[in-house]
């Protein structure tokens, strides 16, 4: 999850710390790598929290009922990420999230933006969508996250990941189903409209004007933000292609 207003610790001289390194428990861990971890995995907390509350308002908008139960089961899927990673994680540094926890999807500290806009799930399409978007863009940087030094947040990650990927597919298959008719392929141009600006932004900010990606890398937990926006543009643009889908974002590779 990239850090959702790019403002954690910048680095400092003293953390000189290899990111080959690994730790099991914040005892012996540098205090900026301590706070950076929080801050990122209670970010990831708040995400997966309010994702799966956001889907599961989708299960109306679902078009039979074996999808409405999909899409329930998506819901706590997200649901059930969010206690892995209190029961795990954020236990071993002694971090409580409900504490901590974004009171409400407005409040902006820590969770991205796209999280923030529930209204927009208007269509089925906008479930689908999101499902490409937004699933994908969490697997391309949890992938990343779990290089890094933090063997309990690894651990974890790994567990979400086989989900994520359900997610992703379950997107696919419903947009290509959708796009099937005119009225489902309009409803998906809006979706894409409505959703890949936010996906876009999750990634943060571009390098040079970043000020936390120092510090990710020195932890080996991100190597840049614009490669893995890149990479998320050349996941995303081949289905889209095959239903005849554009944007203008998406018109430059980086
Ligand atoms: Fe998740
Ligand atoms: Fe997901």
């Amino acid at each position: 999850m990239a850090d959702s207003n790019d403002t954690a610790t910048s680095g400092s001289a003293s953390g000189a710390t290899s990111g080959s390194r690994k730790y099991g428990n914040a005892s012996d861990m540098p205090r900026e790598l301590f706070g950076l971890l929080t801050q990122t995995i209670i970010t990831q907390w708040n995400c997966e929290y309010w994702g799966g509350m956001n889907y599961l308002q989708c299960i109306q908008l679902a078009p039979t009922l074996a999808e409405r139960k999909t899409v329930a089961r998506i819901g706590m899927e997200e649901l059930g990420h969010a206690f892995i990673l209190e029961s795990g994680p954020l236990k071993v540094l002694g971090v409580n999230p409900w504490i901590q926890r974004a009171l409400s999807v407005q409040y902006q500290a820590n969770i991205l933006k796209i999280f923030q806009f529930p209204d927009r799930f208007t269509t089925w399409a906008h479930f689908l969508m999101y499902n490409h978007l937004q699933d994908r863009s969490a697997a391309i940087q949890l992938a990343e996250f779990r290089g890094g030094p933090f063997e309990p947040w690894n651990d974890a990650i790994r567990k979400i990941e086989a989900e994520e990927g359900g997610h992703i597919q379950h997107g696919e298959n419903g947009i290509r189903e959708l796009a099937r008719t005119p009225e489902g392929r309009a409803d998906l141009h809006f979706a894409l409209r409505d959703w890949l600006p936010l996906a876009l932004d999750a990634f943060g900010v571009p390098d040079e004007q970043s000020r936390s990606l120092a510090l990710y890398r020195r932890y080996g937990l991100k190597k840049s933000n614009n490669e893995a926006r890149r990479r998320f543009k050349e996941e995303i643009r081949p289905l889209l292609d095959e239903i005849g889908l554009r944007h203008p974002l998406l018109e430059n590779p980086a």
